[in-house]
């Protein structure tokens, strides 16, 4: 029975989510049909039918530009038994992948900041999926004793993590951790290159395990780049491609821990995501001005996805069996494409990687992580 209501809803929320795709094309369809009908009608029609399609145009621009219009992962698993660790859980692209894995049976923990954040998320992740076994664990990114903390809670729960999903990101304003780095940089990435050493050297991921970091279509655009002399983008400061970097530092950080992974004969893969353009919360970090934001809300119904679809790629990486052996790739709508901008070639850049996973080890105060 919990099949069948699953997948009631699964259908439901599939119907939702293609509306704005729908939209748009009725949309173009209006405009062309105006175009088509121009001898008969009015100015005043012809410039409704010209907005109509500068509005419907922007199928091009998610079909070429922003990847598509986002797929379903659609297929169902048993994954009883297993257990998924996801950071920032408590709501957008994590807290959807969350639910739709915890409908698959699995033992989810949400690794949060606010423990009233994370409560209520459990609860609504137990009631959608009708599975109890969803709990939450303190994590604030922000600070390395709290990952430390975190890993030891588990270690004493004697848990086994079959899926770690390095989840969490923000894109705020220039501010400084308690631990003296780039907010942005720590969260984004120290932190769960942190997380993801210490339960590796712990051997809290089980031998078939799988570790998808959450990176952004943001890796290639606006110039990304990873300045090993400056991380922390103390030099010159922008708000937007300090994201971008970190965005490509989980490129970076998930291929050499995928060579790592494969040169020490484990089986556990390591692949990184870009959900989409989704719309979450995150729109505050995008447009931090309210006013703007509420102006420029219908752009971005129009322009993103609802986050289940955001859950997407996550659930592919996580579930899919073509990926069982695939380590250090990117995934995009569901299938493993190549990044752009600069990580199209970092594969070559053994130096760049090595590296980067030098000054990060050194950063967290790790000298033998793997
Ligand atoms: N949305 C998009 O279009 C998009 C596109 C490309 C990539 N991504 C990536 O997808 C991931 C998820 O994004 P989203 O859209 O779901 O964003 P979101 O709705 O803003 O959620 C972000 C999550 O990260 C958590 N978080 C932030 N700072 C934290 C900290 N210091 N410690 C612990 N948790 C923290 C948040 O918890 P609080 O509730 O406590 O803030 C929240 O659970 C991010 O890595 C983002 O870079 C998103």
């Amino acid at each position: 029975p919990r099949r069948r209501s699953a997948s009631h809803s699964f259908a439901r929320e599939r119907r939702r989510a293609s509306f704005p795709m729908k939209f748009n094309l009725f949309l173009s369809a209006c405009g062309a049909a105006s175009y088509y009908f121009r001898e008969q009608i009015s100015h005043s029609t012809w410039i409704t039918a010209g907005c109509f399609f500068l509005v419907g145009a922007n199928v091009l621009v998610n079909e070429f530009f922003l990847g598509g219009s986002r797929k379903y992962y659609g297929k169902t698993h048993d994954c009883t038994g297993d257990v998924v660790l996801i950071t920032g859980g408590n709501k957008g692209i994590g807290f959807e992948t969350a639910k739709e894995l915890a409908k698959f049976g699995a033992q989810i923990i949400i690794a949060c900041r606010s423990e009233r954040r994370a409560s209520t998320a459990v609860r609504s992740i137990r009631s959608y999926s009708k599975n109890d076994n969803v709990s939450y664990e303190i994590l604030d990114l922000e600070s390395l004793k709290s990952v430390h903390d975190l890993v030891d809670r588990l270690t004493k729960k004697k848990i086994q993590i079959r899926y770690l999903i390095n989840n969490a990101g923000v894109a705020i304003e220039k501010s400084t951790t308690i631990d003296g780095f780039n907010s942005q940089f720590q969260i984004n990435h120290l932190s769960h290159f942190l997380l993801t050493n210490l339960l590796l050297k712990r051997n809290m991921i089980t031998d078939n395990g799988r570790i998808i970091s959450l990176s952004s279509l943001a890796h290639g655009v606006g110039g990304a780049d990873i300045h090993l002399d400056d991380l922390n983008s103390t030099r010159s400061w922008k708000r937007l491609k300090m994201y971008g970097n970190t965005k490509l530092m989980n490129i970076v950080f998930t291929n050499e821990l995928s060579r790592k992974l494969l040169r020490i004969g484990s089986k556990i893969t390591a692949n990184s995501v870009h959900p989409g353009a989704i719309d979450t919360d995150f729109s505050e970090h995008v447009v931090p001005n309210p006013w703007i934001r509420w102006l420029t809300r219908p752009i971005a119904i129009l322009l993103t996805d609802p986050p289940v679809l955001g859950a997407q790629s996550t659930l592919f990486a996580a579930l899919s069996p073509d990926l069982e052996t695939k380590s250090g790739v990117y995934i995009d709508n569901c299938k493993v494409k190549r990044p752009v901008g600069k990580a199209q070639n970092i594969p070559k850049h053994y130096k760049l990687m090595e590296d980067f996973w030098e000054v990060s080890a050194k950063f967290v105060g790790q000298s033998n992580v793997i």
